[in-house]
């Protein structure tokens, strides 16, 4: 049977896929962020994950504010990637999983969870770049992939308790698949910014290290927030903290701790990396 072998949660600022592309990471702006990534990329190296579910946001590239679904899975054979407008390097495709998509699309549609299911999708920046974080050599990807799309985009959002609900769902979804797969949950974004408007630039250091730290083990304190007070605690693009909900629910009940930091400002982002294992 499939079983999931961690949860990462890992902010997915474009920027950083920029630096990746200049070869910045030693700079001194950038050494500490990517220096804390290397734990989680030797972990993953010792783990072997074959599947990685990436749960994320479309920022415009294969959703646009007239069509925008709550909730989106990839059903395809591979996901072409493309950059919708911050100067990313293309990158080589993503291997996908259909069968593996279409068993998870079956057991969330027989709990309620009625998805988009693509397949064709096109992957942006919040799946592309931390998946370039954590398997830097983007030209052999070791992971097939299953894209998972949750709006932050165009409100109304679903809500924090309708997410981790959702990634409640995924978990067993995932461990219900026959095939013999190490699947790594991935849920991207976040942590506290806002990239227009009149607060233009704010974070919020102390929610993002409380949230951070009730993701863990108290997840449902989270998940009693309203999406307003996300956007009013941490930002207009603070929403994006449901991917990581997702990621969470997933690994169900008991988890451990194994890595965790926090760097700001990375870009206009309080920026956060978890690496969470399932409780034996
Ligand atoms: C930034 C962060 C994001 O999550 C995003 O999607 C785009 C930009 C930023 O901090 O610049
Ligand atoms: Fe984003």
């Amino acid at each position: 049977m499939a079983r999931i072998v961690g949860g990462i949660g890992t902010s997915h600022i474009p920027a950083i896929g920029i630096a990746m592309a200049k070869q910045q990471c030693a700079e001194p702006y950038w050494r500490d962020f990517f220096q804390a990534y290397w734990p989680v990329r030797r972990w993953l190296n010792e783990v072997r994950p074959t599947v990685a579910v990436v749960i994320y946001n479309d920022h415009g590239l294969n959703f646009f504010l007239d069509k925008m679904p709550a909730f989106a899975i990839g059903a395809a054979a591979n996901y072409r990637n493309a950059d919708e407008g911050w100067g990313l390097p293309t990158l080589a495709p993503f291997q996908g999983d259909p069968a593996f998509s279409w068993h998870v699309i079956e057991a969330l549609a027989a709990a309620d969870f009625d998805l988009t299911t693509c397949q064709e999708m096109l992957v942006d920046h919040g799946f592309v770049v931390p998946m370039q974080l954590l398997w830097p050599d983007a030209n052999s990807w070791p992971v097939r992939t299953i894209p998972i799309h949750v709006n932050t985009v165009q409100h109304p959002l679903p809500s924090p308790r309708r997410c981790l609900s959702f990634g409640e769902v995924l978990g067993h979804a995932i461990e219900s698949w026959a095939a013999n797969e190490r699947v790594v949950v991935l849920g991207t974004g976040g942590l506290s910014h806002q990239l227009d408007g009149r607060r233009a630039g704010f974070i919020n250091k102390p929610f993002d290290l409380f949230c951070m730290e009730k993701i863990v083990d108290e997840p449902e304190i989270l998940a009693g927030y309203t999406i307003r007070e996300l956007v009013r605690l941490a930002g207009t693009q603070g929403p994006e903290l449901i991917q990581w909900l997702v990621m969470r629910g997933a690994l169900g009940g008991g988890v451990r701790k194994l890595e965790g930091n926090y760097q700001v400002p990375i870009s206009n982002t309080g920026s956060g990396l978890l690496l969470l294992e399932k409780a034996a």
